[in-house]
């Protein structure tokens, strides 16, 4: 028993973590390598996202069999001249009310060229929500306070996310 104990504390360095993939800022570094999918720009007007050609990157993309994206799932969305958001698939219960599993992020580019974490959570923080929606009109970020979580409820069913959709490969 308490090797069995000992061998699950082996595995959980971040209390709580179990089974859970927390995204460390070198996880997103080569993120413009990943495979991509392109978001026609036409096809993205009235988002709350700012409006124009926007490509999403993702480290690995689901199997044709999954149902919903597997844990470590890191999703990157670049609009340029905009802010970079991603979404992570932590699991374990996290963002349970809202996106469940899903974590939110924005991203900034050091001078060298990396990405470097802005901010991270189950919502942008108190003042982040209009800077990062400036596409957002009274009509549709002004009704749901450009709330990530939200608004991807409108994809609840390809599991919170927009422009990758599941079981395609
Ligand atoms: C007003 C609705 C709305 C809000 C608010 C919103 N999104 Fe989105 N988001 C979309 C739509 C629609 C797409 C897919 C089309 C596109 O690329 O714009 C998308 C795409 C994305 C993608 C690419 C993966 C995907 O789902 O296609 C990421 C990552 C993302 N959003 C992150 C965020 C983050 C982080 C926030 C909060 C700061 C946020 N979104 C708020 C509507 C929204």
């Amino acid at each position: 028993m308490l090797l069995l104990l000992l061998g699950c504390l082996d595995h959980t360095p971040i209390p709580g973590a179990e089974g859970a993939f927390v995204a460390m800022q070198a996880d997103f570094v080569g993120y413009s390598t990943w495979d991509s999918v392109g978001v026609d720009a036409a096809a993205a007007d009235d988002t709350g996202h700012p409006e124009g050609e926007r490509t999403v990157y993702v480290n690995t993309m689901p199997a044709a069999e999954d149902t919903s994206f597997p844990i470590g799932t890191i999703v990157v969305k670049v609009i340029p001249g905009a802010d970079i958001h991603a979404m992570v698939k932590r699991g374990d219960g996290f963002n349970a009310d809202g996106a469940p599993g899903w974590e939110w992020f924005e991203l900034v580019t050091a001078t060298n060229g990396e990405p470097v974490i802005k901010w991270r959570g189950e919502e942008p923080p108190a003042g982040e929500t209009y800077g990062a929606l400036p596409g957002a009109t009274e009509d549709t970020g002004g009704s749901m306070t450009g709330d990530c979580n939200t608004c991807h409820a409108a994809a609840a069913e390809n599991d919170f996310v927009h422009a990758v959709p599941l079981g395609a490969e």
